[in-house]
């Protein structure tokens, strides 16, 4: 057989397999789950083999874990679920009974819900979790005296010339780090695969999990947060004609993420977070002593967010005399960011942890091995942030996916990102315009892009209808977001606020936005467009304190 007739033979039969798995030829055998990953034995799991690249299936397979919880009702179909960060696994992320519940209610307990763990995440699915080191150890190693472990060193909305020149110093080395970053990356075990990570390569295998499941011309149904909003906004806009019922929640702007420098969008995410933050101090204020222990009898917000300050001060002085004092900068305000984004958290938060972070860091007390493990803890719980400080190496699926979605980035600068930080902590976000890590920095060093990036347009929807959900104060995912991306997706996107706190509207309990959400996936019938939905009444962040009492009183002060 000459060359060219096997040529022929194994282009034909990877076509007829491409063909087979975009029009759902291959079946799921669902089954328990695996007990290291998902406990709950209610949920059911099984696998799907899809290509590694849909335009080229020579490349091989990747092999998707996937997960599902029965309808608890009579079965209408299912809805695909995707959990955001980038990198949350869909199979831990639904074994939360608050998730699975929320979703079941949500969708008013007719349909399954289906999630899975993208590529590039878990240990499951194949490519798995993006490891760029071998350890922690060697983490810490790579970025010991850099920002990357203590956090960037400013106070007071980053005013103070001597903190500026201080990070601007650092632009060199930094910028060195990453681009070494990426190729250790490249060079890892999980470097072959990182082309193949991303949003467009998720989207496309969303739909041959449904294909499977449903078979090849159904309608799919899908609720995304956060980053699942963009999977939501790119599948809308990529499988026009496979839109079912939609539902994103927690909104990042699909134009910027796709379109722009990443730091841009990064910049948008911030435009709440103070504001969230002033719901933390007053909630706390108005608790008083009793209910709040860091606040003392007739303290305002304002006295909250002086004690706050002095902490982040506390911490600024810690870790500048010392770059490996135990609670950094850094920790501070990756911790409080994710208390802004969880309000069920606030009164235990304010009532154990704040109170021994402020005697810990006031101390300047040696290694308290106790509290540091568990701000540790808190910290690797958190998707945005880096899971670094324990034994195990750090993930690097956030960066993996973002990063291989983003635009070429040739000269963006280390130096051109500081400046933003610096503009963001004086105008945009004082309490978190200085966080560090952050994914999206990464980016313009990553050495990888997706063979397939998607970039518009966005408003491909065809006029159908579908929902836009968000909290008014969300500390990652601005109402501002979810505004602009409606506007950005066209005539069918249907806008419904929650009047709260928090990352997305799973964050407070509102039976107003379940019972919208459920009669749209129950019976189709779409929300008004711009309907406020308040959080339940009787749900109280501090005791006695509701999220209305909160809202009636933030500061009009700028903190
Ligand atoms: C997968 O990861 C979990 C921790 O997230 C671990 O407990 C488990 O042992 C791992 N499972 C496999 C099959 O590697
Ligand atoms: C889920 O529903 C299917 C179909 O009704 C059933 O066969 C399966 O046993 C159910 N799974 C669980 C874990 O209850
Ligand atoms: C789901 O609905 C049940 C029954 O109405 C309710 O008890 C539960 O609190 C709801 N859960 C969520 C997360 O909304
Ligand atoms: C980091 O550097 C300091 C000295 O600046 C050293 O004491 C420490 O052991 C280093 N840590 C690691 C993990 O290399
Ligand atoms: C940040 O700036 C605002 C005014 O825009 C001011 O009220 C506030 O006190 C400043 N914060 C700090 C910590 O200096
Ligand atoms: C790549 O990996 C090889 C062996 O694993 C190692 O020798 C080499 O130094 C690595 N290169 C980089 C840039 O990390
Ligand atoms: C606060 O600390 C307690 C232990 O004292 C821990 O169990 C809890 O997870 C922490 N909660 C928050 C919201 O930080
Ligand atoms: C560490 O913190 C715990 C809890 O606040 C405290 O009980 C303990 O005495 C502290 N240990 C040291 C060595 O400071
Ligand atoms: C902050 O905004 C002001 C105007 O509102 C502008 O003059 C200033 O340049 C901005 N700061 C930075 C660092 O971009
Ligand atoms: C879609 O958006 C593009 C800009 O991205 C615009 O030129 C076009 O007119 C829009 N189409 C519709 C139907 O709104
Ligand atoms: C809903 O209102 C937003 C503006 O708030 C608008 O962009 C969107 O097109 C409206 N949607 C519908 C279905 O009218
Ligand atoms: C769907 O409509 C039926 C009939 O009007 C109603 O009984 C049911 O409660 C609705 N379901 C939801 C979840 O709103």
């Amino acid at each position: 057989m000459g060359h060219n007739k096997l040529a022929s033979l194994l282009l034909a039969s990877a076509a007829s397999y491409y063909v087979e798995s975009q029009r759902g030829g291959s079946t799921i055998q669902w089954g328990a789950c695996d007990s290291s990953v998902v406990t709950d034995a209610s949920l059911s799991c099984g696998f799907l083999d899809v290509p590694l690249d849909y335009q080229d299936p020579s490349v091989g397979n990747a092999k998707l874990a996937i997960i599902k919880a029965n309808a608890t009702g009579e079965r209408h179909g299912s809805v695909f679920y995707n959990p955001g960060g980038p990198g949350i696994s869909g199979l831990t992320d639904l074994s939360s009974a608050l998730i699975k519940d929320f979703l079941l209610n949500a969708t008013g307990g007719v349909y399954d819900i289906i999630s899975w763990d993208p590529r590039g995440v878990g240990n499951l699915t194949v490519p798995g979790e993006v490891f760029c080191f071998d350890s922690a150890v060697e983490y810490a190693m790579f970025f010991n005296g850099t920002i990357e472990l203590t956090g960037i060193l400013e106070t007071g909305n980053f005013t103070n010339p001597a903190d500026v020149n201080a990070l601007l110093a650092q632009a060199p080395t930094m910028q060195k780090k990453y681009e070494e970053l990426g190729q250790k990356c490249l060079n890892s075990s999980s470097g072959k695969y990182l082309k193949y990570v991303g949003t467009p390569a998720t989207v496309r295998d969303m739909v041959s999990i449904a294909n499977a499941i449903e078979g090849p011309d159904a309608p799919i149904n899908y609720y995304g947060i956060s980053y699942g909003s963009l999977v939501g906004s790119y599948f809308v806009n990529i499988f026009p004609e496979r839109m079912g019922k939609v539902v994103i929640d927690g909104i990042l702007n699909p134009v910027k993420y796709a379109t722009q420098k990443p730091y841009a969008l990064w910049s948008e995410q911030f435009l709440s977070t103070d504001t969230v933050y002033k719901g933390l101090i007053t909630g706390c204020a108005l608790a008083g002593p009793a209910g709040c222990p860091a606040a003392s009898d007739d303290d305002g917000p304002l006295d909250i967010d002086a004690k706050f300050q002095a902490l982040i001060r506390g911490a600024y002085e810690a870790t500048k005399a010392n770059a490996l004092a135990p609670i950094p900068l850094g920790l501070v305000r990756q911790v409080l960011l994710l208390q802004l984004y969880g309000p069920e958290g606030w009164s235990d938060f304010m009532t154990n942890n704040f109170t021994q972070a402020v005697e810990a860091i006031m101390a300047e007390a040696p290694a308290n091995g106790t509290l540091t493990t568990r701000f540790e803890h808190l910290v690797r719980r958190n998707p945005l942030m880096k899971r670094a400080t324990a034994n195990d190496s750090p993930s690097y699926s956030r960066e993996a996916i973002q990063c291989a979605d983003a635009i070429d980035l040739q000269g963006v600068t280390m130096e051109e990102q500081f400046k933003n930080i610096i503009s963001n902590t004086q105008n945009v976000s004082h309490i978190m315009g200085a966080l560090w890590p952050v994914q999206n920095y990464v980016c313009p060093f990553w050495p990888v892009r997706a063979v397939e990036r998607f970039q518009g347009p966005f408003n491909n929807t065809h006029g159908k209808q579908f929902v836009v959900a968000s909290n008014v104060y969300d500390p990652v995912t601005p109402l501002a977001s979810a505004e602009k991306t409606a506007r950005a997706l066209g005539e069918g996107a249907v806008l419904l606020r929650q009047n709260g706190f928090g990352h997305a509207t799973v964050a407070e309990p509102s039976s107003c936005t379940i019972n919208l959400l459920a009669a749209y996936f129950a019976n189709g019938t779409v929300p008004a467009n711009n309907t406020l939905c308040e959080v339940d009444a009787d749900y109280e962040l501090f005791s006695g304190v509701t999220t209305v009492d909160v809202i009636a009183h933030l500061p009009s002060t700028d903190i």
